[in-house]
């Protein structure tokens, strides 16, 4: 991949980058696809109406179903799924601890259990590449290895070795891979553990930013430690990351929380968050959510957000997405999602030319001060 600083304002950035599907202006917001669709929405839905320039798939689900050798037939994701942009694909190591009835990772990798169907499964830091390579993901993420936490120190030890170890064979696999001709033009991401323990954070940052990554992620927060402690993780992290490349913090998170990361030099980010909360009647607006189901929009014939210009704004009436969300009409995941994406990229887009600008600090105390009101 291309990448280059457009501008920065304090440690927060504005950057391209260039994949072999899309450019992508960051700070970027991608949008969770799990099994090769954004649920609700589709291919010309997220390229065309969204403008999104990267979305998320998960090599968990899609290697459990359809297979990477079904997407692999079809020309990977892009011609599955007809997503023109970039995908980014996780390994499938945090679902597997996640998701899956049972799961144990040892020295090699990971063995799990389908949550689909109970049978099981290997996952090695090769084969989570193979099965990418069949995906032709723009970018792979590494293998990794999880805690449940509370954790020992110990534990949290071993999962720092681990997740390097297996950065080493992934890195050694992939670079054998492209001198072979294969993923020649894909990306490889490693993504930094450690809990919220600094010492820990250090190691796993300083071993894996050694290594010649296109990449790096921040892995293992927002699992339940709060704000605060979030932020202050990723404000120790970002300066040990090198500044030439993409930094990324997985699963993250709510508005606040890319405002705030992006303040602290995240580039990247993904979450649930827009989309699930859409569907549970969770909207988001330029001065903070609102829940739907309130009996207070029966008769409200305002957009949900007169500041939004989305689709759903444009055309449709709070009342009537009240009654929508009642009724249970399929129609309504669609509008409430479009919507909640469309207020996440804006915001993305937002912070961008803020930063351009050199606002960044006016911009974030004017996004506080909506909401308060
Ligand atoms: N998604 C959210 N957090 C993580 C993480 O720590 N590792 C991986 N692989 N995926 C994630
Ligand atoms: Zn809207």
């Amino acid at each position: 991949m291309e990448f280059q600083i457009d501008k920065t304002d304090g440690s927060a950035r504005a950057c391209t980058i260039k994949t072999a599907h899309s450019t992508i202006q960051t700070p970027v917001f991608m949008p969770v696809g799990t099994v090769g669709s954004v649920k609700s929405l589709d291919a010309v839905d997220m390229s065309e109406m969204l403008g999104a320039q990267i979305i998320l798939g998960n090599t968990y689900h899609l290697y459990l179903r359809p297979n990477d050798e079904v997407i692999k037939h079809f020309g990977g994701l892009h011609g599955f799924t007809k997503f023109p942009n970039s995908f980014l694909t996780d390994s499938g190591g945090f679902q597997a601890f996640s998701l899956s009835d049972i799961s144990k990772a040892d020295v090699n990798g990971i063995m799990f259990k389908s949550h689909i169907d109970g049978s099981s499964h290997y996952f090695t830091p090769e084969k989570v590449l193979d099965i990418q390579y069949n995906f032709n993901s723009d970018i792979m993420m590494i293998l990794d290895d999880l805690v449940a936490l509370p954790a020992t120190k110990e534990r949290i030890a071993l999962s720092i070795k681990r997740t390097t170890d297996w950065a080493q064979r992934a890195i050694t696999y992939h670079k054998q891979k492209q001198s072979e001709g294969i993923g020649l033009h894909q990306n490889i991401f490693a993504i930094i553990q450690g809990g919220t323990d600094k010492e820990f954070r250090q190691i796993s940052a300083n071993e894996l930013c050694a290594l010649p990554f296109d990449g790096f992620a921040i892995g293992g927060l927002s699992v339940g430690e709060s704000n605060a402690l979030m932020y202050e993780t990723v404000e120790f992290v970002t300066p040990l990351m090198p500044k030439d490349k993409p930094r990324y913090l997985m699963g993250v998170g709510t508005p606040e929380d890319l405002v705030e990361n992006v303040e602290r030099g995240v580039d990247m980010f993904d979450c649930v968050m827009p989309t699930r909360n859409a569907r549970n009647g969770s909207l988001f607006t330029s001065f903070g959510k609102i829940s739907i189901k309130n009996a207070k929009f029966q008769r409200d014939e305002a957009p949900l957000d007169p500041e939004c210009e989305c689709f759903t704004c444009k055309h449709y009436s709070r009342g009537y997405l009240h009654h929508l969300f009642r009724a249970k009409e399929l129609t309504y995941f669609r509008l409430a999602s479009i919507h909640n994406l469309h207020y996440y990229l804006t915001l993305m887009k937002q912070m961008r030319q803020a930063i351009l600008k050199g606002e960044f600090k006016a911009f974030k105390a004017e996004f506080y001060a909506k909401r308060a009101k």
